[in-house]
Parts: structure tokens; sequence; C-alpha cells
């Protein structure tokens, strides 16, 4: 496979890189059959390579948008320190087989001219991500409303390492009758089971150690609600807390949840429930890194 730049009309085996809103369009009208697209920020891992793989065996055509988008960090995050290797993540989008990569700039997402648009899903961003990280998920339905409208993929691709942002993006095409089939991709891991993320380039080699905490207290949840039987969130949470702080991990939440509402739960009864989800979020100097679990479910890796 081979990356073209600054043209729009596909040839077999290219991948073609688009820049503007105007050739983004004209490339995928040229495209017949199914199409997914999988949007991210970049800097990309083998976790975004595996929603490339998994979405060409289910279309014809895969499109990744590589966009670190503004509306999602609030002021005094790491918008400007976010990592980008554009021309490596090209490369890498060719050689996972994907069709087209559009890497546009803010303005022309973004034009400045024009009034903006918020999308919000109140009851289901206003905990966890959405309170420690006000308006983000504004910032997130607002780029993939976007997206969709500029490419209408029959696929959407999005991996349960964000798991609010996928139920909230879920909730949003529901209400707002976006026609696109959702493809969630299990999260991939570090064979240490990390949970692979941009962000993990920003760790120095002590904190790339104390941010194992964060898969740890999963795993400790895990084992404690389905081997030792735990049914109270309580004692659950402040076990994944007490594994957290072990590692130095400054500790934004450790909690379990019902998956699809993210509501609290009084009891951890998974097999009633249909599932539970750990979540864990904190800082790893001054990385913050995000994980999850299902408990209760088919075992993970
Ligand atoms: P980004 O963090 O780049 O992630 C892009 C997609 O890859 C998301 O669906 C995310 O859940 C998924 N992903 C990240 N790490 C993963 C892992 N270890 N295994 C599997 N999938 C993983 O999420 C975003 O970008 C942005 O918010 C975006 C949706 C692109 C909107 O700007």
């Amino acid at each position: 496979m081979t990356a073209t730049t600054g043209q729009h009309a596909r040839q077999d085996m290219q991948t073609v890189v688009t820049r503007t809103v105007g050739q983004a369009r004209e490339h995928r009208a040229g495209l017949q059959g199914k199409v997914a697209l999988v949007p991210t920020m970049g800097a990309l891992h083998d976790g975004h390579t595996e929603h490339i793989r998994i979405c060409r065996g289910l279309a014809d055509h895969v499109l990744v948008s590589v966009f670190v988008n503004p509306t999602q960090f609030g002021p005094g995050e790491d918008f400007q320190k976010y990592p980008r290797s554009q021309e490596v993540d090209i490369k890498k989008c060719a050689q996972a087989g994907a069709a087209g990569v559009f890497t546009p700039s803010v303005d022309e997402l973004y034009p400045p001219t024009k009034p903006g648009v918020d999308i919000e899903v109140p009851s289901l961003s206003a905990d966890l991500e959405g309170q420690q990280r006000p308006g983000h998920f504004q910032g997130v339905c607002r780029v993939v409303a976007k997206l969709l409208n500029i490419f209408h993929p029959d696929f959407l691709s999005l991996g349960q390492k964000d798991y609010q942002q996928l139920r909230v993006i879920e909730a949003m095409l529901a209400d707002l009758m976006m026609h696109v089939r959702v493809v969630e991709i299990p999260t991939v891991r570090e064979p240490d089971g990390l949970a692979m993320s941009s962000r993990n380039r920003s760790l120095d080699a002590e904190q790339r150690q104390r941010a194992l905490g964060l898969s740890k207290a999963l795993r400790q949840a895990r084992s404690l609600v389905e081997e030792e039987g735990e049914t109270d969130p309580q004692a659950v949470e402040q076990a994944m807390c007490s594994v957290m702080q072990a590692h130095q991990i400054d500790v934004d939440y450790a909690v379990l949840r019902h998956p699809k509402t993210l509501g609290e739960l009084t009891c951890v009864e998974p097999t009633l429930t249909g599932g539970v989800i750990a979540l864990t979020a904190g800082r790893v100097g001054t990385v913050r890194l995000i994980d999850n679990m299902r408990l209760g479910g088919p075992a993970e890796k």
C-alpha cells in the first residue's frame, strides 16, 4: 500500500490523503459499496490499526480521520502538547489498508466566521469524564457529527477504551436519527495490561510502570466480584482506589457503573443486571489516562 497526497481519485491499492472537506466529499462520492469511518486524533498505535483491520472485514472501504480536535480539550488541557505524527500516521493507515485518510486543518473543520453548534447528551455526559473535563463530550459529539455528515459512512468504528464516549456517541446517533452502524472495538492492551493510548508516549520509563495501576485496579475489581463474590460497590471501588494510589496515581475516579446508563449501582450483581463496568481515571505526573473493564461478562485479556 502507498499513500498519495493531494489527489482524491482513488487508484487501486492506494491510500488517498484528503485535507479539505471538499476533497474528502469528492473522494467519498467515488467509493462504491460499504464505507467504514474510523475517527482518530492521530499518534496512531496498534489499538487504532485494529479498528482499520476489523472494519476492513465489514466494509469495502475504510476511511480514517486524523484530527486533534480542539473543541474537546478544555482550557489548561494538553491540546498543544497532544502527540502529533501525521506522516507516520498516514503510512500506518496505508499499511493497514485504509482507502483514505482525512487530515483537515482546524480552520477547515471549524470555519472561524461561522457560528458554532453545541450537541450535548446531558444524562450521559455530566459525570465521570464529563465532570473532570467540562465541555469535552460536546466537542467530541460536534466533531463526530461533522465527520459523519462529510462521509455518510455505513459503519462508525468506536473503541471500548473510551467507554463513556462510546455510550454518549451512541445516544447522539439514536436521538438525532443519524443512520450509521456502530462497530465496538475491544481495548487493545500492551502485553503487561496497559491499555494502548496515544498519551502513553508522553510517559517516561518510571511513569510507564506506575501507569499499570489503572489496569491492575480493574483486574483487582474483576477478581473481587467474579472470584470472591463481593457485592458491595463501595468495597470494590475502595480496593481499586488503593491499587491506583499504591502506584502513585492521582485518582480522578475508580468506580463501578451500569454499562448502559452509567448510573451508580447499589449492589454488584453482574448476572442479574447484565454486567457491570469498572472505570478508572487518573494522572501519572502530568499525563492523564483512562481505562475500563467489563465485569461479569466474557473474559477479557
Ligand atoms: P483517539 O483517542 O485517537 O481514539 C480514536 C479511536 O480509537 C476511539 O474510538 C478510541 O476509543 C479508540 N481507541 C483508543 N485506544 C484504543 C485501544 N487501546 N484499543 C482499541 N481502541 C482504542 O477518541 C478519540 O480519538 C476522539 O475523541 C475522537 C472520537 C476521534 C473525536 O475527536
